[in-house]
């Protein structure tokens, strides 16, 4: 959600903010503002709209001061306008505080604040916990935040400065992500690392509970009760380069790109192709201990809960576990059955997502073993769980998750592949998988070079209103997360379905003006999905068909078809998403709309 960025050093901390602003936009990106303390006091500057709004405001005229924070805005309370934007202050206008997450009982403290004579200017939750730190404060600002982080309910990401206190800035965490970059001289906090990797690679993970008082001469960790707590500092692997566009128009089109090599580095150094099983020994699980899972539940949000129903089919399909995924918010809530034997599967791409990390949680409590497949290396998810597999995807910016679903997808059937050797799978089957798996790089890197061609396609569907998406088994997930790529970057309504369940209801909407895919690879249900493209056609929808094959039978009846590569029935979600990819890409770049950064949407959905 909301971006945090904060410095202390020896550099201008104003242009500093803004380029680390830039950095976390993804994040939010509905409004932004800084706060630096100098020699004159508290310098505030902010904006609504994107962080150019604030640019523009400031037009140059950076505030000078070597202290200071910053904040890029998803809106929880309060419209996305100027007055609502962080930083926010306390009553007497020295302290400023910039917040991701949600104070539960902010309505609550601010009608007991009103009581004693407080105004607000704004309607949100944060400017309610800057005047309450405002209320504690007596010349020392860490012990004013500790204090008032005892009074508040709820998730938080915090940074503060004072303008009494040019020196400190504190940092305070409970449910939303911060962690603490320690340069030479200089120190930051920061809700990722992406804004300091300019400065250095060395962080420190905040946990829910912590502070982080950063001076002049260093930084101190502490819990609300000033217990010291002494934390390891961790290297960041990956650079700059990594999180920039790289000659692509946009993030979106070069993560797309990239998922012949994400998908590589998922597998890389997991396949035992003599032995025909996988590697996982992240996990932290015995064989003995993975023969004895049960069940399986997978949960996950989003894209992410779409690459757990693949999950599904692959591991009853090869390891005949019965899985059930579960949405986490979901999950979290209606008293589910887990126990010891139940392995609990939390799939993520930023490994911050607060109904997942709930739900992990909540399975954990129940005494289930959790694993996380996650792609940010020392996100809060990745470090709650029991085991786990990094994706390796490297950093993905554009909102709407593209690498991460096939590196989860890949990360799945690595899962999969050890579980069922465990069980029945012959090691014959096993390097078959192996095998399969192994291409999938390069037949990806096959339909990217044919990218052209869907985009004609693109271009040809641009102005319809609406789509369905309709694949069977396997590829059923994947009409999901079409329907999901499509709607979320272009706004065009869409929906996915079961191929066969269009009888059931939606049937009703097809006419020459609904376009129609399906995922149609030559398949065990094949000739199913083929009458029910006769289904469509007899009512004179618009059919773009992904096959394997023009084989006549299917370029009989689509209006367009577009051929993918052959492979395991299991692994075909891993190349019928990718032209899907395109397509959705394809058409809202036509229609105009700002693909990296749908309206309403942020990267990581670290509220409720
Ligand atoms: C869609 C999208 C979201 C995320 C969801 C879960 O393109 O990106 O649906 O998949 O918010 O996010 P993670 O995977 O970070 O837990």
């Amino acid at each position: 959600m909301c971006g945090i960025v904060g410095y202390i050093g020896p550099r201008p901390a104003a242009g500093l903010l803004i380029e680390g602003l830039k950095r976390l936009e993804y994040r939010g990106y509905d409004s932004s503002g800084i706060a630096v303390v100098n020699g004159d006091g508290l310098k505030i500057f902010k904006a609504a709209g994107k962080l150019t709004q604030l640019e523009q405001l400031l037009d140059g005229r950076l505030p000078h001061g070597t202290i200071g924070i910053g904040h890029t805005r998803w809106a929880t309370h309060g419209a996305p306008n100027t007055p609502n934007a962080h930083p926010h202050t306390d009553q007497s206008g020295r302290i400023a505080c910039i917040h991701n997450g949600i104070i539960e009982n902010a309505g609550a403290i601010r009608t007991a604040l009103k009581q004693r004579g407080h105004t607000f200017k704004s309607e949100t939750d944060t400017e309610v916990l800057a005047h309450l730190v405002g209320e504690f404060y007596q010349g020392n600002l860490e012990e004013a935040v500790a204090m008032a982080l005892g009074d508040v309910d709820g998730a938080y990401g915090l940074a503060f400065v004072c303008s009494d206190e040019p020196n400190v800035l504190v940092a305070a965490r409970k449910g939303s992500p911060l962690l603490v970059g320690v340069g030479e001289g200089e120190w930051f906090v920061a809700s990722d690392a992406s804004p300091l990797l300019q400065y250095t690679r060395s962080v420190v993970y905040l946990d829910d509970g912590e502070m982080a008082v950063l001076t002049r001469d260093g930084y101190r960790i502490r819990n609300l009760q000033k217990a010291r707590i002494s934390k390891p500092v961790s290297q960041i692997e990956w650079d700059l380069a990594t999180i920039e566009r790289g000659g692509y128009d946009h993030f979106m089109l070069k993560e797309i790109f990239e998922q012949a090599e994400s998908v590589e580095n998922t597998l890389r150094g997991h396949l035992l192709e003599d032995e025909g099983t996988a590697r996982v020994t992240g996990l932290n699980m015995t064989d003995d201990e993975l023969k004895q899972v049960q069940r399986i539940v997978i949960t996950a949000c989003g894209t992410s809960w779409h690459s757990a129903l693949i999950g599904e089919y692959m591991l009853e399909e090869m390891a005949r576990i019965p899985v059930e995924v579960e949405y986490a918010s979901e999950f979290r809530y209606r008293n589910p059955v887990v126990d010891e034997r139940t392995l609990v599967i939390g799939i993520s791409q930023s490994g911050e997502t607060a109904d997942t990390l709930a739900a992990i949680r909540e399975a954990k409590h129940r005494g289930a073993r959790t694993i996380g497949l996650v792609n940010v290396v020392g996100s809060t998810i990745a470090r709650e769980v029991d085991g786990g597999i990094y994706l390796h995807a490297g950093p993905e910016v554009g909102v709407a998750s593209t690498k991460a679903f096939t590196s989860q997808v890949a990360a799945l059937a690595l899962v999969t592949l050890r579980l069922a050797r465990l069980r029945n799978l012959s090691i014959l089957q096993g390097r078959q998988f192996i095998q399969a798996l192994k291409l999938i790089p390069a037949q990806i890197q096959q339909i990217l070079g044919r990218a052209h061609e869907v985009k004609a396609i693109a271009d040809r569907f641009v102005h319809h209103n609406n789509a369905l998406y309709l694949g069977r088994g396997v590829n059923f997930p994947v009409a999901l997360e079409g329907a999901l790529k499509l709607k979320e970057i272009s706004y065009i309504h869409a929906e996915g379905y079961p191929a066969a369940e269009m009888k059931h209801g939606p049937i009703a909407l097809i006419d020459e003006n609904m376009p129609v895919v399906f995922i149609a690879p030559r398949d065990a249900v094949y000739q199913k999905i083929l009458s029910n493209i006769e289904e469509v056609k007899a009512r004179r929808g618009q059919v773009i068909a992904l096959v394997n094959e023009c084989d006549g039978q299917v370029d009989r009846l689509a209006d367009v078809c577009f051929e993918i590569p052959e492979t395991l029935d299991l692994l075909t979600p891993l190349l019928t998403v990718v032209p899907l990819q395109l397509f959705s890409y394809y058409v809202a770049v036509r229609r105009g709309c700002n693909v990296d950064q749908p309206r309403n949407l942020a990267k990581s959905v670290t509220v409720e």
